[in-house]
């Protein structure tokens, strides 16, 4: 099969498309036929090493000392199944999919094997699309998605507490926008000015141009405050938190996230950061979301597996609108 690797960290351009072996499923494994991918932030990180503050070494660690530990980018897929093991009993040849494989990437290719529930790895998973979305948007469900229930499972949104989304038009940002909306909470996002309408557009009952106004100096408050731009650090924010208000640190900094326990025992605001956990039930919860209309990925371009190249150059500049989404 054809897939995109990399044997060195850096640039788009360290990326080659190449023949290598088609996966065979295992006994509890689908043996899924792409049809799209997307490239997320999360590539452009794993693929580049620039990560933020602190988090250089421990970076080194999990992703290959001397060079790419996993060759093939790309941890969002949607196609069809093609083959199944011999002890797969929720999927048949033709059912039409999407999965998650987190860090375990290998998306960037024409098939990928996932395990069925149950049966192991918990970081990977595939569940059934919904039948109101094309596979272009199946593929963009979960990365967003994921991330942003992770941090409000740990933050806990109340319906009628006021949620900030800071870098609301991202990929996490309009997931997170959508699901703090589907969880009763007045959302505010903060992006710049040729996005206003599309946060508008996702459900944001008030929104804030970064370009023109500091929503710290506003005297605004609010009860959660979700920073996937990095720019929203406690230290800078605190005053717009409100009293038992949390800060969820989606891009922050390690001293940041170190900060968490202090910040804890000396006022009632938290600081929520970590690493995302997820499950295939997060999967199908936000597969049934948008089946019933509540939630639905934003696609910002859409590009051909031959322009793979192209489509990792415009998520490097960090300022892509929700996702893009590459066909196999
Ligand atoms: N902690 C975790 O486990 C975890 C999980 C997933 C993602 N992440 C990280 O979260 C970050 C966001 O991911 P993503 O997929 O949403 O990235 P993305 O789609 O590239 O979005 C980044 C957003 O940041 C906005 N932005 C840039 N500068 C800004 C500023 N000064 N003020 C406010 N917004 C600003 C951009 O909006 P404009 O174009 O309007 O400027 C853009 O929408 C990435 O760095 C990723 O690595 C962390």
């Amino acid at each position: 099969m054809r897939a995109y690797t990399y044997d060195r960290f850096g640039p788009p351009e360290v990326l080659a498309l190449k023949e290598v072996p088609k996966p065979v499923p295992g006994d509890h494994e689908v043996l899924v036929r792409i049809r799209a991918t997307t490239v997320t932030a999360g590539d452009w990180r794993v693929r580049s090493l620039e990560v933020p503050r602190g988090f250089g070494l421990l970076s080194r660690l999990a992703l290959g000392l001397s060079g790419p530990r996993q060759p093939i980018l790309g941890s969002e897929l949607s196609g069809e199944i093609e083959a199944v093991g011999k002890a797969v009993t929720r999927f048949r040849v033709g059912d039409p999919v999407f999965g998650f494989t987190g860090m375990r990437l290998g998306c960037h290719a024409e098939y990928r094997c996932l395990p069925e529930e149950g049966h192991g790895r918990k970081d990977e998973a595939v569940a059934l699309k919904p039948a109101n979305l094309g596979f272009e948007e199946a593929a963009a469900l979960s990365f967003g998605g994921t991330t942003a229930l992770s941090f409000f499972r740990k933050a806990k949104p109340k319906r009628g507490e006021n949620v900030l989304v800071v870098g609301a038009s991202g990929g996490v940002g309009t997931a997170a926008v959508q699901l703090a909306r589907h969880f009763g909470a007045s959302v505010t996002g903060v992006c710049s000015t040729a996005n206003l309408e599309l946060v508008r557009s996702i459900g944001a009952d008030r929104v804030i141009d970064y370009t023109r106004e500091d929503f710290t100096r506003s005297g605004e408050r609010y009860d959660v405050i979700v920073d996937t731009a990095g720019t929203a650090p406690f230290s800078r924010c605190k005053g717009s938190l409100a009293e038992g208000g949390r800060i969820l640190v989606v891009l922050g900094s390690l001293p940041e996230v170190l900060r968490a326990p202090v910040v804890s025992l000396t006022s009632t605001k938290r600081i929520i950061g970590g690493v995302v956990s997820w499950g295939v039930e997060d999967l199908r919860f936000l597969a049934s979301l948008a089946e019933a209309g509540h939630y639905r990925p934003v696609i910002d371009r859409r590009y051909t597996f031959a322009e793979m190249v192209e489509a990792h150059r415009h998520v490097d500049a960090g300022h892509k609108r929700g996702n893009v989404v590459v066909s196999v």
